[in-house]
């Protein structure tokens, strides 16, 4: 039985993760560390909280003695990292928290793989440390050999991350891997982010904000797969390697609020050009030549049928998304888009 510690696995894609896994792998115990912020929900383990092979432990990644303590419980044979600070326009408001987390809750970590002992750490980090493309050379793609060259607090945050995690291989000899993955969309998907917030305010009739004029480009990946190429890996992943992820799906935020719109039967005229966010990532766009050629990974979901699947979940689960925009983040939405 193999023992893997997922870090912010109450969040979109960590939750994802663990429900993944846990289906795939009947042998492995999967514990999940986090802290549950505002972005972390129980609500999304919910169904698995019981299964024998899972442990919750609500702990911050920053917390050296909660991290050390639970390596001497468990010794996991590997750590995924997701926990993070992840929305862009919470690290223009107030970066901090996004240095603290993401950087030395990172370091804390690897401390523990290296005191404990670890077949593999993987940090799950962003095509955002590779800054932005401009929006009139669709040719240009990010590489795994793209400089570093960030834009927000959050992907400066992330880019630091990543460079720690070099320096433990090649300092430590920790045996790491991480991976650079594009936009997700899915189940779990907290309400901030563009496709849950478009999906949820068109079902209000709200006016649904497009910064700037729509333009910028994402590179959308349905979050299962993104889950199984971390799958591959930590498992068949070449230590030391950076592994790009992304399925060459590129649409601009205006074509993404669109189709669902029309997903939803709603009028266009619900569509509001809002100030820019500052310092606006044009374009990302991922090569993903590298995992396709040396672990065999092609995403499979068709963004026309994720983006159904997407707006399906949100309709079936009502419940899980209702809570979440009643309570704190309320005063999170007025703050961000009133007067905006
Ligand atoms: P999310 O914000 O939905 O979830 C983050 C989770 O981490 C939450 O459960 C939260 O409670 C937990 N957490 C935050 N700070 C913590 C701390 N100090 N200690 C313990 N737990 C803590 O994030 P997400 O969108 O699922 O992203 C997960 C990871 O994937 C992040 O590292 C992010 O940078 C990366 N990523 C995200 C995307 C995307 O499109 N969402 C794309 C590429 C990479
Ligand atoms: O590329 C990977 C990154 O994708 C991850 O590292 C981040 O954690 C994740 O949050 C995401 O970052 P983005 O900034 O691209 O995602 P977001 O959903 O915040 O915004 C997507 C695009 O939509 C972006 O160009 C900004 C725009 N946008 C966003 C919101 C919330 C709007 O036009 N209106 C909005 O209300």
């Amino acid at each position: 039985m193999k023992k893997i510690i997922v870090t912010g696995g109450a969040g979109f894609i960590g939750g994802n993760f663990v429900h993944y896994m846990l289906k795939k792998y009947s042998d492995y115990k999967i514990i999940c560390l986090d802290c549950l912020t505002y972005a972390g929900n129980l609500e999304t383990l919910e169904i698995v909280l019981d299964n024998p092979n899972f442990r919750f432990v609500k702990a911050d990644i920053t917390d050296r003695e909660a991290v050390f303590k639970l390596f001497e419980e468990e010794h996991p044979d590997m750590v995924v990292n997701f926990a993070a600070e992840s929305h862009v326009d919470r690290s223009i408001e107030n970066p901090g928290i996004f240095l603290k987390t993401n950087i030395l809750g990172t370091q804390t970590l690897m401390d523990a793989c290296r005191r404990f002992g670890i077949e593999r750490y993987h940090q799950v980090s962003t095509d955002e440390v590779y800054g932005d493309l401009p929006l009139d050379r669709p040719d240009l793609f990010f590489t795994e050999e793209t400089p570093i060259h960030t834009s927000s607090p959050y992907s400066a945050s992330k880019a630091s991350a990543d460079l720690l995690v070099g320096a433990y291989y090649r300092t430590y000899g920790l045996p790491v891997t991480i991976s650079r993955c594009s936009n997700n969309y899915g189940p779990y998907h907290f309400p901030e982010k563009l496709i849950p917030l478009m999906i949820i305010n068109a079902l209000h009739n709200k006016p649904l904000p497009a910064y700037g004029k729509g333009e910028n480009v994402r590179d959308w990946l349905y979050v299962e797969d993104h889950c199984k190429a971390i799958d591959l890996i930590i498992h068949k992943g070449t230590v030391g390697e950076v592994y790009n992820i992304g399925g060459h799906n590129e649409k601009t935020n205006i074509e993404i609020v669109k189709i669902i719109l029309k997903e939803l039967g709603k009028s266009e005229e619900l569509i509001t050009y809002v100030t820019d966010r500052k310092g606006h990532d044009l374009r990302y766009a991922i090569d993903p030549t590298k995992i396709h050629n040396e672990l065999g990974w092609l995403p499979e979901t068709k963004f026309e049928d994720g983006i159904k699947k997407t707006i399906r979940w949100y309709l079936n689960n009502k419940g899980w998304w209702e809570k979440i925009i009643s309570g704190e983040y309320k005063n999170y939405y007025e703050k961000m888009y009133v007067d905006k």
